[in-house]
């Protein structure tokens, strides 16, 4: 049974966590090219997960804001005030492999809705969809961190990101990186072409899904403009659905590490590759049950046991029952009422904050914050339509031995079945110009909380988390 204070504590909780700005700063960006990091948990197999219901604990972690699952419409990610930018970074990585996201792009001059691949040393694949151009997606790429402007790709698409969902595809191998639009081969990126194979994304990957305003006030005047311009933020809410996502990893094991500090594929080691990795299991553990209500649990109770409830209620013991609801009734609206005056308080201290700062009283000290918390489940039907693989479950290899992996990988994947020819070169079909193009600052950097401030000299001013 609920306690009649748990109303208390969980509200409370949300406010803190809201209010926290220490719930972005948990992970710091640990850069293998530098130093030792921690080993990457491994996804180490296959598996779609389907938005239509909150993802298996412990697969994604939810920084910036609150992300709802619908049966229907899937995941939803929402900037309903600026500070927001609700993302989805799995706990996982995946060493070669290949994401399948089916999405609706947000609008909104200065929005951006994205899937982003992130390793440790900042590795980087991505598609990207500005709410400003409705009719076209983004491809791009980095190799450790080098933000160079002219590696991005722009890509009609029929129908427009914004109206309806598409299949944005990215399969990825040692030899060759593709994006595939609609089950369309777009893009192919070699790493001869890129830097030389230098910049060639080649380290384990996790996966990012999000949204973020590049046109947010405070992002750099750079950023505004790439962005497609300020982000009216009473215009919103601004809203990116994703259906699902099927990820998978090309390698097997519980772990990825680097092995010295190149960033090349042939010194990540893969751990244990016997074993079932943290991801498989938390993906196999079934849900938990749903809380029971009283009735519920009542009605749970074997007859015997009501039989003697019954006749230990007849007489004194029934007053006794009585009284004890009655007490537990008014125990709960107390609860109620003293989270309505927790909240209120919280709001009060909020706004004298946000007063501070409207009057210019160190307004830097007001950093980006996310937040972070678990979203409810919004509804769990199990009719929700999976998507069928195709040829997804190839080859695993067993070998200690990483250069094996990938080797095999590639062979064993085939994305397109139908052959359709690479496209000369690994151009976009529309160019923009490069030197319009700033740095970037889009920051899925997984460990950290995406915030688009990463990259920027001037960290854009939350005034709605604090
Ligand atoms: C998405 O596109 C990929 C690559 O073309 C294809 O293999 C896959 O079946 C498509 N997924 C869906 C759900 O249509
Ligand atoms: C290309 O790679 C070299 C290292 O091999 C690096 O020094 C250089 O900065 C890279 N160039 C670009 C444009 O990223
Ligand atoms: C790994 O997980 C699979 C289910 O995905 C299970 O059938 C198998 O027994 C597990 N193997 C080990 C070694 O735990
Ligand atoms: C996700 O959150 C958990 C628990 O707070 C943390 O241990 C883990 O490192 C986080 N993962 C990422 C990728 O941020």
């Amino acid at each position: 049974m609920m306690s009649p204070y748990s109303v208390v504590s969980a509200s409370a909780l949300l406010v803190s966590l809201l209010s926290s700005p220490v719930a972005a700063q948990l992970h710091t960006l640990c850069n293998p090219l530098e130093k030792d990091c921690p080993p990457d948990p491994a996804l180490g197999t296959a598996h779609t997960f389907n938005f239509n219901s909150t993802p298996p604990s412990g697969t994604f972690n939810t920084t910036a804001g609150e992300v709802k699952y619908d049966k229907d419409t899937g995941a939803a990610f929402t900037i309903a005030k600026q500070g927001y930018s609700p993302t989805l970074t799995s706990n996982f990585y995946f060493f070669f492999g290949r994401t399948e996201v089916i999405m609706k792009a947000a609008p909104g001059q200065g929005i951006i809705s994205s899937i982003v691949w992130k390793s440790d040393d900042l590795d980087e694949v991505d598609w990207e969809f500005l709410g400003s151009k409705p009719g076209e997606a983004s491809t791009n790429y980095f190799g450790k961190d080098r933000r160079d402007n002219t590696n991005a790709g722009y890509h009609p698409v029929e129908g427009g990101v914004q109206a309806d969902f598409h299949n944005y595809t990215s399969v990825w191998t040692k030899e060759k990186l593709e994006w595939h639009l609609d089950g369309k081969l777009i893009r192919t990126l070699l790493p001869k072409d890129a830097n030389n194979t230098d910049n060639y994304p080649q380290t384990p990957m996790m996966l990012s899904i999000g949204i973020w305003a590049g046109g947010d006030p405070g992002q750099p005047k750079g950023t505004i403009e790439w962005a497609g311009g300020p982000t009216d933020f009473d215009a919103g809410p601004y809203t990116m659905h994703v259906k699902s996502a099927r990820v998978e990893d090309f390698s097997k094991g519980t772990e990825y590490s680097y092995g010295d500090r190149t960033g090349k594929w042939d010194s990540i080691k893969i751990k244990e590759p016997e074993k079932n990795s943290t991801a498989i299991e938390n993906i196999n553990r079934p849900p938990p049950e749903p809380e029971k209500s009283v009735g519920e649990k009542w009605d749970a109770l074997p007859s015997s046991t009501k039989s003697g409830v019954f006749a230990a209620a007849g007489g004194v013991g029934a007053l006794a029952i009585i009284a004890l609801l009655v007490y537990y009734f008014r125990q709960r609206s107390r609860g109620q009422k003293e989270a309505a005056r927790y909240a209120a308080e919280q709001e009060a201290e909020r706004q004298e904050l946000e007063q501070f700062r409207k009057e210019g009283r160190d307004p830097d000290a007001l950093e980006h914050e996310a937040t972070e918390y678990n979203p409810r489940a919004m509804g769990a039907g199990p009719n929700f339509s999976s998507y069928s693989a195709v040829p997804n479950d190839h080859e695993r290899s067993n070998s200690l031995n990483s250069m094996d992996v990938p080797e095999k990988a590639a062979a064993a994947w085939d994305p397109t079945s139908s052959g359709g020819a690479a496209p000369t070169g690994h151009m976009p079909l529309l160019t923009h110009d490069p030197d319009a193009a700033p740095q970037r600052s889009n920051t899925f950097d997984g460990r950290a909380p995406q915030s688009p401030s990463q990259y920027a000299p001037e960290p854009p001013r939350s005034n709605t988390l604090r």
